[in-house]
């Protein structure tokens, strides 16, 4: 697939994804939902690729779902078609992707960096879930993201008056997990990104997969859950080499197996 509305680069074991519809602020039409969903199942297909930094412009990670392509829609057609449906596929991804945000992310785009396993974002960004601007609310899972980020209150502030919120209120508020100044943003994920492709990959997939459980189930069975997939690892010949490393004082190679 030749994909026209992202860019993908490879540098070593990462893959970056450029959102790229600048005129329209990265809008999440569903040709680019389609593309970006290609990279993904292609990301996971090749064994040599570890993380993924999905990234936007200066001026915007994404404004938000495509309001001109969605303008149309009746509550039918939406139902029917299941709009927005086809976003599952992002947040189904086992390996990991870090969300590299500059200026906008609203709406979509700010539901899209949510699926993402952690934000890293410039001092220029914003958040905001706008849709209540528009006559409907949020539907790419920001009610409920945006909610277990921040907690209920902020959720309700952005959500209810459609208010962004800048980069360091995003940090104390939990949404990122960090702020740099905006010409550091790639280097920075990019930083992120290596340190993660250099770690086990079954490691790196089991912890995503426990840290998401936290979000799906009580602590009981989420401290089961964690507890079952760590010993699973004994399983791996990274565990046997990660420990005897340390023992030996030197850096572990990983077989990722
Ligand atoms: N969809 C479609 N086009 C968009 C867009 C969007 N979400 N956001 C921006 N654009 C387009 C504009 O229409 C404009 O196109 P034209 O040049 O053809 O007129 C172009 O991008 C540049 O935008 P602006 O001229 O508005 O740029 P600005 O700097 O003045 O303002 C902004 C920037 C504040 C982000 C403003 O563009 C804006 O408010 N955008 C919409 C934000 C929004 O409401 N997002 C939620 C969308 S709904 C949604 O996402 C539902 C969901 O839950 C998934």
């Amino acid at each position: 697939m030749a994909y026209e509305t992202i860019k993908t680069e490879t540098r070593g074991a990462v893959i970056l994804v450029t959102l790229n519809r600048p005129k329209a602020l990265n809008a999440l039409n569903r040709q680019l939902i389609a593309e970006l969903s290609d990279a993904l199942d292609k990301y996971e297909a090749d064994p040599d690729l570890r993380c993924m930094i999905i990234t936007g412009s200066e001026k915007a990670f994404a404004a938000g779902a495509d309001i001109k392509e969605m303008q149309p829609y009746d509550s039918v057609t939406a139902y029917v078609e299941n709009l927005l449906g086809e976003w599952d596929r992002i947040p189904r991804t086992r390996k990991p992707i870090i969300a590299a945000v500059a200026g906008y992310a609203l709406g979509g785009g700010c539901e899209l960096a949510m699926m993402c396993d952690f934000i890293i974002a410039a001092d220029t960004a914003k958040f905001g879930q706008p849709e209540i601007n528009l006559g409907v609310m949020p539907g790419g899972g920001g009610t409920q993201r945006l909610t277990r980020f921040v907690g209920k209150s902020k959720a309700m502030d952005m959500c209810l008056t459609g208010r962004m919120m800048d980069a360091d209120e995003a940090e104390r508020s939990g949404l990122v997990s960090r702020v740099v100044p905006a010409d550091e943003l790639l280097g920075t994920a990019f930083e992120a990104a290596d340190k993660i492709a250099d770690m086990s990959l079954p490691a790196v997939m089991m912890t995503k997969e426990a840290v998401n459980r936290a979000y799906e189930t009580t602590m009981a069975e989420g401290i089961l859950f964690e507890r079952r997939l760590f010993h699973s690892a004994f399983g791996t010949e990274d565990q046997s080499e990660g420990m005897q490393a340390f023992i030996d004082k030197r850096s572990a190679n990983f077989q990722n197996r």
